[in-house]
């Protein structure tokens, strides 16, 4: 249930990290590029711009995420290929040269150890980027979850993420180190500033419906009305943790990135 128009709605936010990533990526003239959990593939479209050489394809579990994608014009010209795909079963093809997750590791479980297996797997010079949040203790999630464990809401909705207790960078860092990488790792909140009005959802909310609260939609998309009620309550609960100033809400959000080259 990814929407492509929900997610970016705050696509110059969202987008920021992807290009704080890749400027730590050194490598030169990568024949071969994949990236991982492309979603509507417009930040992977970018991709050629630096690589124009390159082979560049994009992979998605998402039918949705990967129809929005192929009607990119690189897409369509068939600049960059794109393609349904779980990275849960994929490995690395023998002549990768950079493979990039972008915000897609934190919806994959034991993913830790499948970054792990990539770093194995792949050929020295190889090089490997991704991105995940780091903002699962934030006010947002602790709210979301409070109020989907309230008597009114309890055991209805699964999928939520846990406290963000051990994401760590170091922990990252230490597991391509060990794969034979030199790593650069590192972490960033951003305070992003959401332009507000009475008019519109609140945008922590908004922002949110295109990520955290997927997995709660999905879980009364056949109860509308149940749907429209929690997402209520918890616009009340996100105004008074992040209220309008200045005709804006600041959102800060802790991002953590890893950039490994095998060695
Ligand atoms: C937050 S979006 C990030 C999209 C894009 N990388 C970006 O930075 O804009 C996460 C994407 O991961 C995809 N995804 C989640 N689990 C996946 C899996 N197991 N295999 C492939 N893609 C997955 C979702 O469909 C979604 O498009």
């Amino acid at each position: 249930m990814w929407d492509p128009k929900v997610y970016q709605r705050y696509g110059d936010e969202r987008s920021r990290p992807f290009y704080d990533l890749l400027a730590r990526v050194g490598a030169e003239a990568p024949a071969h590029i994949v990236d991982l959990g492309c979603g509507p593939g417009n930040l992977t479209a970018s991709l050629a711009e630096r690589w124009p050489d390159a082979r560049i394809e994009g992979i998605d579990s998402s039918a949705d995420m990967i129809d929005s994608a192929a009607e990119l014009p690189e897409a369509r010209t068939g600049r960059v290929g794109f393609a349904v795909g779980d990275v849960s079963t994929w490995t690395p093809p023998a002549d990768v040269d950079l493979i990039v997750a972008n915000a897609l590791l934190q919806w994959v479980p034991g993913h830790r150890q499948l970054v792990r297996g990539w770093a194995d797997g792949v050929r020295p010079g190889t090089w490997l980027a991704f991105q995940v949040p780091g903002n699962f203790d934030a006010p947002s999630h602790q709210l979301l979850r409070e109020l989907a464990a309230s008597p009114e809401w309890a055991g209805q909705i699964a999928g939520l993420r846990d406290s963000g207790a051990g994401w760590d960078p170091a922990e990252y860092a230490g597991d391509l180190l060990e794969a034979g990488c030199d790593v650069d790792a590192w972490e960033t909140t951003y305070l992003h500033l959401l332009p507000a009005s009475s008019s519109t959802p609140h945008p922590v909310l908004a922002w949110m419906e295109g990520t955290a609260l997927r997995p709660a939609k999905a879980a009364l998309a056949d109860r509308p009305q149940d749907w429209a009620r929690f997402r209520d309550q918890l616009a009340d609960r996100l105004a008074k943790a992040y209220p309008v100033r200045h005709g804006v809400v600041a959102f800060p959000f802790r991002r953590i990135f890893v950039v490994g080259r095998k060695r």
